[in-house]
């Protein structure tokens, strides 16, 4: 494909970023209130949010470059090739063989520059269910993870303009950081036909027009971090020029850190003989620096960086430390387990229409055009992520024989073991086709992020666990029954739209299903849980429910990893709100 090599084209350079400093002897101090370590989805939200007082100081270390000029990290359509490859934008993880996926390696993809991978995704807005951030409440005993009390925050975290009738503004925030919207441009035949489903087969596929209201069961419009043509992350949204200039607010971008530092046993804040760390050590360039942080210590590397920062400051289970050679500070056995993520598989459908996102994928001349109209005016089909026009969220048949070997793992009846995308092109496929791709996202399965040597630079171990438990693959596997049903309404098939599927599933065995989910899915890049909030006292889990990490003073976790079980929606969502009440938490503490 040529769309990946033209999109690297830089348009700015660093030049002017003002206090987005890239050396760091720039940098006027390297003793702050506040060391937020990671410029991702949750970092960034936090920093935004800590020096709204203009009395803290607050200093940011990103391992990546800037955002600023990527047009990867722009234009919306892009973000599915900027998603494919290793590049200096990603961090170029790959996993351990997935056993449970035939034995595939899979890279798995996060993002490695400002925004993070809220830079770097697909851009889908989905909250998940009421019932996830319930059980999160359950899960901690805390009720301030309920779903009507974190609901404020997805308010605050977004801001929703869009064309009335495809979603529902009452749902929705007008003055939050990140722009939402619904697809800018139109695919309108396409859209039509999936609308026209939910009309012609109402039970299995009822419309619901808002996907964001707490209850997401029945088929959409998709919902993007898209506003004007362009993609809003953490690095757009609550990074904007306004507040990188805050005084009080520093960001050290190619600053890498390698582990926390200063341990000592009669640390404050906290009870007295509390441990806590004085500060990181991070490696820019070759050269390696400290950074102090008098008030708090907030991870927010993501799912992968976060328990790997842990892990190499001596932070986890002791005997896999001691394994390592390294030595034990804190005794905390479940840092970087429980991991989950959503296992997507995608199915392509030739059809007799040349309406279809395809030839921006075949066709030098269209794509360049469509580049060049999104240049000149935030117009034409590059305003899409991908494009997938809406998501459906379904439930497996009550009767399903995946329940023999697992009990259901969704957190209620109104929530989701399934999502559909509905992608109007076949991904790069000849001729013209639409793509249904399927998620489990209530996954039984749990992986684990570990470290593979005592070099806090070397890769880790990354094991999203796909398809571990078998009832994650039976149930997919039967999932994949909705899309065949879905496209065999009249209105796919009444004046011959519809082609064949490159596969037809229907003709297998149910073994021959589970057997080609098993070979055809891979990661969601939707990882959580490697530093999972439990209960205050509870024997297991990284962080207590204000996101303090057990045992230690001065270090909270802010960003996907504390989530204790994947939610059944897109994470970014999740990861605003779970950022934006953490903000609240530290507020409370030194108020
Ligand atoms: C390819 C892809 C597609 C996705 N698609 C979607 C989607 O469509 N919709 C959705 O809702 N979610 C999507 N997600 C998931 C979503 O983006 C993440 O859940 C969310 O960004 C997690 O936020 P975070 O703050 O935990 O981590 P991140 O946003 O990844 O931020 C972590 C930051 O920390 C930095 N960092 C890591 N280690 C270190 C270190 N040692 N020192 C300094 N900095 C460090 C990283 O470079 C990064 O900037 C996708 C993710 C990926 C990777
Ligand atoms: C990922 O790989 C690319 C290509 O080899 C390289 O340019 C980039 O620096 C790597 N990224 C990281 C974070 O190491
Ligand atoms: C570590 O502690 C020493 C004194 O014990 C202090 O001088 C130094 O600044 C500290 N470094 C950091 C990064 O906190
Ligand atoms: C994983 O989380 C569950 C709760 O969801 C908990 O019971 C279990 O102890 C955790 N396991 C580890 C290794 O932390
Ligand atoms: C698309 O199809 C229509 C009618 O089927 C045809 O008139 C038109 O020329 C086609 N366009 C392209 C670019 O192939
Ligand atoms: C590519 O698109 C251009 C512009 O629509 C068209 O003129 C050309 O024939 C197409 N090329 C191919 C190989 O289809
Ligand atoms: C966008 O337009 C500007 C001039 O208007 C041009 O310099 C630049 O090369 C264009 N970029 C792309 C990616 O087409």
């Amino acid at each position: 494909m040529f769309a990946p090599a033209l999109a690297t084209i830089s348009l700015f350079s660093g030049v002017g970023l003002c206090k987005l400093y890239e050396n760091v002897a720039d940098l006027p101090s390297l003793h702050y209130d506040f060391v937020v370590v990671g410029g991702g989805a949750g970092g960034n939200t936090v920093a935004n949010r800590l020096t709204e007082d203009p009395k803290i100081s607050v200093l940011v270390l990103e391992a990546g470059p800037s955002n600023a000029g990527v047009l990867d990290a722009q234009i919306p359509f892009l973000s599915n090739d900027f998603g494919n490859a290793a590049g200096p934008y990603s961090w170029n993880y790959t996993t351990t063989p997935q056993a449970g996926a035939a034995g595939h390696v899979f890279n798995y993809l996060q993002g490695h520059l400002l925004g993070g991978s809220s830079s770097h995704n697909g851009m889908a807005y989905t909250r998940g269910a009421a019932a996830d951030f319930d059980r999160y409440a359950k899960l901690t005993g805390d009720d301030g993870w309920s779903w009507n009390k974190i609901f404020p925050y997805f308010l605050k975290a977004s801001e929703n303009h869009d064309t009335a009738g495809q979603f529902n503004p009452a749902v929705h925030g007008t003055k939050g950081a990140i722009s939402v919207s619904i697809s800018g441009y139109s695919w309108s035949d396409f859209e039509q036909r999936v609308i026209q489903t939910t009309k012609e087969l109402p039970d299995d596929f009822p419309f619901n027009l808002d996907m964001n209201s707490g209850k997401p069961l029945g088929i959409g419009w998709l919902q993007y971090t898209i506003g004007n043509g362009e993609r809003s992350s953490s690095a757009t949204g609550y990074l904007k020029p306004k507040v990188i200039q805050r005084p009080n607010l520093d960001v050290l971008l190619h600053a890498q850190v390698s582990k926390l530092i200063n341990f000592t046993r009669t640390g404050s804040p906290g009870p007295p003989g509390t441990p806590t760390f004085g500060g990181v050590e991070f490696r820019q360039g070759t050269s390696m620096f400290a950074a102090r942080a008098s008030k708090e210590i907030i991870l927010s590397a993501g799912t992968i960086g976060t328990p790997r920062i842990l892990l190499n400051s001596g932070v986890g289970d002791r005997n896999a430390l001691q394994a390592l050679g390294i030595q034990t500070m804190v005794d905390l056995p479940s840092v970087g387990k429980n991991a989950s993520d959503h296992p997507y598989t995608g199915l392509t459908w030739t059809v007799n229409s040349n309406q279809t996102a395809d030839s921006l994928y075949q066709n030098a001349t269209v794509f360049n055009e469509a580049l060049a109209q999104w240049n000149k005016s935030r117009t034409g089909p590059l305003v899409d992520s991908d494009p997938g026009t809406h998501a459906g969220w379904l439930r497996l048949s009550p009767d399903s024989p995946a329940f023999a070997v697992h009990a259901d793992p969704s957190p209620g009846p109104d929530a989701p073991h399934f999502e559909i995308l509905f992608q109007p092109s076949g991904l790069g496929a000849p001729g013209n086709s639409i793509s249904l791709a399927m998620a489990m996202i209530s996954p039984v399965s749990r992986g684990s992020v570990s470290l593979s040597s005592n070099d806090p630079f070397a890769p880790p171990l990354v094991d999203p666990g796909l398809f571990a438990n078998e009832f994650d693959a039976l149930a997919l596997a039967e999932g994949t029954d909705l899309l065949f049903k879905f496209l065999s309404a009249p209105a796919w098939n009444h004046d011959g739209y519809l082609g064949a599927p490159v596969v037809d599933l229907t003709t297998m065995t149910p073994a021959e299903r589970v057997d080609f989910v098993r070979s055809h899915a891979g990661p969601g890049y939707h990882i959580v849980g490697t530093a999972g909030m439990s209960p205050n006292g509870a024997q297991y889990g990284v962080v207590d429910p204000d996101l303090r990490v057990k045992g230690i003073a001065g270090l909270r976790v802010i960003d996907a990893s504390v989530l204790p079980i994947v939610p059944a929606g897109h994470t970014q969502a999740a990861t605003y709100v779970v950022a934006e009440r953490g903000a609240d938490l530290i507020k409370q503490t030194w108020e």
